[in-house]
C-alpha cells in the first residue's frame, strides 16, 4: 500500500510533539488557523448530483479543501469546478479518468458519486492508492462487488463510509434508542414502504449520438457496450440492471438498513421471499421492477419491504416510511418525523408505552459527512462501514435477483457465497465485466 499523506502528516505531528509548543495548542489559539494535521484534502469522482452534495457538505467545514474533481462529462466537470471556485475560492485539478487523478499525491480522501456499476472499481483503486473513501449507496451493484469491497477495505485499513446517511439521522437514532431500550416492548415486525413516481422511469426515446464532451466509453466502464440513449445516462441509469437496481435498491438500502439496525444485523439474509412484477401499464424506459413485496424472515421478527413505483402516497399517508411494530407500541417514521403510537391495555385502559412525536434534529447528510471527516482524523470506524453497506445492499440485490429469475423463495449460504436452491440465481452473483476492466481480486 502506498503511504498516505495523512499518515505522514500524523507521524510528523507525533514525532514533533515533544519539541514544539505549537503542536500542543488547540487550533483556536494558533495564530494561523488549524494545524496541517487538521487539514483534509478531498477529491470527488462523479460530480453531477449526489456526489456534489457529499462534497458540498464537507466544504462547509473550514478544514476541508477540494483538490481534485473527476467526471467523464466535461460539461458537468466545468460547471462544478466553477461552483467550487465561486463559492469556496478553491481551484481543484480537473480529471476525466480517476486513475490519473489518483496519481495526485495530496489527496487524503475521495467521495465516489458515480452510478452504482462503477463503485467497486473506483473504491478499490482509491484504497490501493492509500485514500480514505466515502462511497455512495448502494455500496456495489452486485453481491460479489460488495464482497470484494468489504474485503479490500479490511485489507487496506483505510477509513470507508458508505453513503447510507440515515445512520447519522437524529430521527432514526431516536427510533433505535426507543426500540433498544424496550419502549415499544417486544419488536415483532418492521414494515417498510417506498412509493415514488420516478421509479417507473422516463418516456421511451430513441438512441442518439453521444453528447459533446462526454467520454461514453468511460461512463460505461465495466458495463456492456450499448448505443447511447439519454434514458440510460445521467440520473435515469438507475432503472437498468447494468448500472443500478431501480427503486428496490435506490431507496431500499436506506430503508431496509433501518430494519437491520434495529437488531444490529450486519450479515446477509439467509432467506428471502419476493413478489416482483411490472403492474404499471404504460411502457416506460425501464428494466427494473415497479411493484415488489419482499419479506425477510429473521430469527424472531420479520422485515417486510413493499414498493409501488408510479405512486406518491402510501401507508400512514407517507410516500415512504418505516413502521417498527412492537407489543407495546408502533413507531412510524421517515427522515423528518417520528411518532410513537402506543397500544392500550384492554384491562386498565392505559397506554402500554409513552406517546412521542419528534420532528426536530440535525441534517443527517451533513452529520454523516461530518462523521467521515472525524474518522479520517481519528482513524476510528465510521457509523456506516462496508460490512453494514454490504448487508443492506445484499438484502435488496437478492430481491432483484429473485424477481429476475422468477424464484419467489431464495435461500442463501453466506459461507459458500451461493444460493442453495437456484442455479439461475447463482448466475447473477458475479457481474461480467467488459474488457479491459476486470473484477478486482480480493
Ligand atoms: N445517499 C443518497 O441519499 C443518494 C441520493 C441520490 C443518489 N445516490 C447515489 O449517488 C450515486 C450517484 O447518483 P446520482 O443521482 O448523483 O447520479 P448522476 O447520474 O446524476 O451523476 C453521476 C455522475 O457520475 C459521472 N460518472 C459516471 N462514470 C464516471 C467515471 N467512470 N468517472 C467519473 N465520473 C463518472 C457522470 O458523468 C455523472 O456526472 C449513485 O450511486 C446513487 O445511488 C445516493
Amino acid at each position: 500500500m502506498e503511504s498516505n499523506r495523512r499518515d505522514f502528516i500524523k507521524q510528523a505531528a507525533i514525532t514533533s510533539a515533544g519539541v514544539g509548543l505549537m503542536t500542543s495548542l488547540p487550533s483556536s489559539v494558533r495564530a494561523s488557523g488549524p494545524a496541517p494535521s487538521d487539514k483534509i484534502n478531498v477529491a470527488l469522482v462523479g460530480c453531477r448530483n449526489m456526489g456534489f452534495g457529499d462534497l458540498s457538505q464537507s466544504l462547509g467545514y473550514s478544514e476541508v479543501s477540494c483538490v481534485a474533481l473527476c467526471d467523464v462529462d466535461e460539461t458537468v466537470l466545468n460547471e462544478k469546478a466553477g461552483l467550487i471556485q465561486s463559492k469556496y475560492n478553491q481551484h481543484p485539478k480537473l480529471y476525466r479518468d480517476f486513475r490519473k487523478m489518483l496519481e495526485q499525491k495530496d489527496i487524503d480522501a475521495v467521495f465516489i458519486g458515480t452510478p452504482d456499476h462503477w463503485h467497486c472499481l473506483i473504491m478499490v483503486a482509491c484504497l490501493e492508492a492509500g485514500k480514505d473513501v466515502y462511497v455512495e449507496k448502494p455500496m456495489g451493484n452486485s453481491i460479489e462487488e460488495c464482497n470484494i469491497m468489504t474485503r479490500a477495505a479490511k485489507k487496506h485499513k483505510q477509513v470507508v463510509q458508505v453513503g447510507q446517511q440515515q445512520r447519522s439521522g437524529f430521527i432514526f437514532k431516536k427510533a433505535m434508542e426507543l426500540i433498544k431500550n424496550g419502549n415499544i416492548g417486544n419488536l415483532r415486525k418492521i414494515n417498510i414502504w417506498a412509493n415514488f413516481e420516478y421509479g417507473v422511469g422516463s418516456m421511451i426515446i430513441p438512441d442518439s449520438p453521444v453528447p459533446t464532451g462526454v467520454d461514453y466509453e468511460m461512463w460505461l466502464g465495466p458495463a456492456p457496450q450499448r448505443a447511447f440513449n439519454k434514458n440510460r445516462f445521467h440520473g435515469s441509469w438507475r432503472h437498468f440492471w447494468d448500472y443500478g437496481g431501480g427503486l428496490a435498491s435506490d431507496w431500499g438500502v436506506h430503508l431496509v438498513d433501518m430494519g437491520l439496525w434495529a437488531r444490529d444485523i450486519t450479515t446477509a439474509p439467509d432467506r428471502i421471499l419476493t413478489y416482483a412484477a411490472n403492474t404499471f401499464r404504460e411502457k416506460r424506459a425501464r428494466e427494473t421492477f415497479d411493484t415488489m413485496t419482499i419479506c425477510y424472515p429473521k430469527k424472531d421478527f420479520v422485515i417486510n419491504y413493499d414498493l409501488t413505483a408510479g405512486l406518491q402516497r402510501g401507508p400512514w399517508d407517507m410516500t415512504y416510511g418505516i413502521a417498527f411494530v412492537g407489543d407495546h407500541a408502533t413507531i412510524v417514521t421517515d427522515r423528518s418525523k417520528l411518532t410513537v403510537f402506543p397500544e392500550t391495555d384492554s384491562k386498565t385502559k392505559k397506554f402500554k408505552a409513552e406517546e412521542y412525536k419528534f420532528t426536530e434534529g440535525k441534517d443527517s447528510h451533513n452529520e454523516h459527512v461530518r462523521n467521515f471527516l472525524d474518522c479520517i482524523k481519528s482513524r476510528k470506524t465510521p457509523v456506516c462501514p462496508p460490512e453494514i453497506g454490504r448487508a443492506a445492499a445484499l438484502h435488496v440485490h437478492m430481491a432483484n435477483i429473485a424477481g429476475r429469475v422468477n424464484e419467489p423463495v431464495l435461500i442463501w449460504d453466506d459461507v459458500i457465497n451461493q444460493f442453495t436452491n437456484s442455479p439461475a440465481a447463482n448466475q447473477l452473483i458475479i457481474p461480467e465485466y467488459r474488457k479491459p476492466w476486470t473484477l478486482p481480486k480480493y
